[in-house]
């Protein structure tokens, strides 16, 4: 089935615990920490010592997403403070290879994102090396965005290259999912889906139980 990967971002940073308990006890395996530099994208959210103090609050699948320019920089911090998958953007790495494999040397899962724009062509080299492929469906930087339709085609296209390599490389698509596109997104060819808003506004817990209930329609494709 397809992974679920609520962003804390859309939830209510006064009851962070709260908001993680009700996400983690409807089913949610995944937690997506969005770490912005005010550099690479234009905002700020947090960084390791938020995500350290929540480490102690939950046994959630810590998802980091690196929007921060030359994210090489913070792996081996990110990995203290609890990150079990550090996904950096292809855009702001100098040197992405190695940047990868500084990332798999502390022992985290590594993934490699990429803005709207930027083709697949640009992670093609490096599928071998890494867990997880980002296709970004909205301009990083800030939640609650609208889906942009064109990165749907970027979806498929890597699904299919991923498949043509025999790789076992997760897709996962970040921004603007709600309940009624997650589908078409799933179809597309991506197991992780990332939601911020769609979930933690409202009631967090049913959200995320009405998302596994589409994944379990949507059948086990291509986790
Ligand atoms: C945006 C972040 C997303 C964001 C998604 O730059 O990478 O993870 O939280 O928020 P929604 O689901 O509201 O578009
Ligand atoms: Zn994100």
């Amino acid at each position: 089935m397809a992974i679920l990967a609520p962003s804390l971002l859309g939830a209510d940073f006064k009851n962070l615990e709260r908001d993680i308990k009700a996400v983690e006890e409807a089913g949610a395996k995944y937690l997506h920490l969005d770490v912005m530099d005010g550099a690479f994208v234009p905002s700020i959210s947090f960084g390791m010592p938020v995500i350290a103090s929540l480490r102690g609050c939950t046994d959630l699948v810590f998802d980091v997403h690196m929007m921060v320019e030359e994210p090489v920089r913070y792996v081996k911090d990110l990995k203290k403070a609890g990150a079990d998958l550090i996904c950096v953007h292809a855009e702001a790495c100098r040197h992405l290879d190695s940047t990868i494999a500084q990332i798999r040397q502390t022992g985290a899962k590594a993934g490699v994102a990429l803005n709207p724009a930027t083709p697949i062509s640009a992670i093609d080299l490096v599928l071998p090396q890494v867990d997880m492929a980002l296709i970004m469906s909205v301009n990083p930087g800030f939640g609650g965005q609208k889906f942009i339709p064109y990165t749907l085609e970027k979806v498929r296209a890597l699904r299919k290259r991923v498949r043509e390599l025999g790789l076992y490389v997760d897709i996962q698509v970040d921004g603007g999912v709600t309940l009624d596109n997650v589908d078409t997104i799933l179809e597309a060819g991506a197991n992780v889906v990332v939601a911020g808003s769609s979930v933690f506004h409202g009631e967090p817990g049913e959200n995320v139980r009405k998302f596994l209930e589409i994944f379990g329609r949507t059948g086990n494709r291509d986790s």
